[in-house]
């Protein structure tokens, strides 16, 4: 604040009291304020600030008070008093707000306040919490719905006593197909579409590689280290030479089974697929086992499942259920016993162990579970179709 008397603002007595004069003398009164707020170092020279303009005694309001509303003609003293009144209030307002950044100054030294600020919205000290912003929302993720419908099936077996298995998705032509009793050039290799990885004509044809098509390889890496007796599941990622489209995808997920032990029997393996189906759709749904091939099993079975969509009629509301094409059974999956064959190739002896194998898509039985109908929708990563399965 200045020192010198000369310079400092004092409350003019009005002559007139018409709204012109009365805007300018309000006018230079605020300018004062304005420019004595800007030379406040400490609060000793606030308090002083602070009673030269708001002391009830002699304050510079107080003069404007007596100055200008009292002295002021009947007929604008409602005009004057308005306007005194409002001053008033910004002189309050300038007032504390010197004060309030005097003390945000004072807790985080070396910061400047940017602009002068109303208590309120004074910003707390640099390194200080804000409690008052709003919090962080995180929301749930969920589990995508394939792996989801992977952990069930796969607890479905986990509750039988089975164990868990994995194995590569870069695999060798020797466990894809040459162990699983897929002679070289053999037409059964034809069904599975495979993608073979380039350049490895230099190497014998049972190590070159290629992008599994099933889980089964991981059968034959399993019965190569341990020995019967044996409950596994295979859950993995697995790939095919397809175009995607509503049904199919290059790259899907199967979970394989397999158990081997003294007298293992198909009728085991229809009772464990038809006890698996019923905890994963419901005790309502029964199983057919219907004659199928794979190099790896004899005899083979397809198993179907009474349509959940019709209830195995085939028909629904009169009209042809197109989800069974009418026929009442849906195909699931593909199993049956291992072929003595294999485990030639894994060294048990087939006179004394049995087993039998099966091996689902679980994209299929997602599709199934959950009424999705195009595939595609589980590789999108659309959040509006993931947090449906929250
Ligand atoms: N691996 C077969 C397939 O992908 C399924 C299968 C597994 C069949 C185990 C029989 C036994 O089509």
């Amino acid at each position: 604040m200045p020192k010198e008397k000369a310079s400092l603002y004092a409350v003019p007595k009005l002559k007139a009291f018409s709204a012109a004069t009365l805007g300018k003398a309000v006018e230079k009164l605020l300018d004062a304020l304005t420019a004595e707020s800007k030379t406040i170092p400490d609060e000793a020279t606030w308090k002083t600030f602070r009673d030269r303009w708001m002391s009830r005694n002699n304050g510079l309001l107080t003069q404007v008070n007596d100055l200008w509303l009292k002295a002021a003609p009947k007929e604008a003293k409602r005009e004057v008093g308005q306007l005194v009144n409002e001053l008033k209030k910004q002189v309050e307002v300038k007032v504390e707000n010197v004060r309030a950044s005097l003390s945000a100054l004072a807790s985080a030294p070396g910061e400047k306040p940017k602009k002068q600020q109303t208590h309120a919205s004074v910003q707390p000290p640099r390194g200080a919490i804000d409690i008052t912003l709003p919090g962080i929302h995180r929301p749930f993720g969920a589990e995508h719905p394939v792996i989801k419908t992977m952990n069930e099936i796969v607890s479905v077996f986990r509750d039988l006593g089975y164990s868990v298995q994995e194995g590569p998705e870069i695999e060798t032509d020797y466990y894809n197909f040459e162990a699983l009793n897929f002679p070289p050039n053999h037409p059964a290799r034809d069904t599975q579409d495979t993608l073979f990885i380039a350049n490895q004509e230099s190497k014998p044809a049972r190590d070159r590689l290629l992008l599994r098509t099933h889980t089964s390889p991981v059968q034959i890496r399993t019965m190569e280290k341990m020995r019967p007796p044996l409950r596994i599941v295979i859950p993995g990622k697995v790939h095919r030479n397809d175009a995607p489209d509503a049904t199919h995808s290059p790259i899907f997920h199967q979970v394989e089974g397999l158990a081997v032990d003294t007298n293992i029997t198909f009728s085991d393996l229809k009772g464990t697929l038809d006890h698996a189906m019923k905890a994963l759709f419901g005790s309502s749904v029964k199983t057919r086992f219907y004659p199928s091939f794979f190099p790896f099993t004899e005899p083979s079975a397809d198993v179907q499942l009474s349509c959940i969509f019709c209830g195995g009629k085939g028909y629904r509301d009169g009209n042809r259920c197109p989800n069974c094409k009418a026929s009442g059974w849906i195909e699931l999956l593909g199993c049956g016993m291992v072929d003595p064959n294999v485990f030639g190739f894994v060294d048990y002896d087939s006179t004394k162990v049995s087993g039998f194998a099966f091996g689902m898509g679980i994209e299929r039985i997602a599709i199934l579970k959950y009424g999705v109908d195009d595939i595609q929708l589980f590789y999108q990563g659309d959040v509006r179709f993931l947090e449906q399965f929250l």
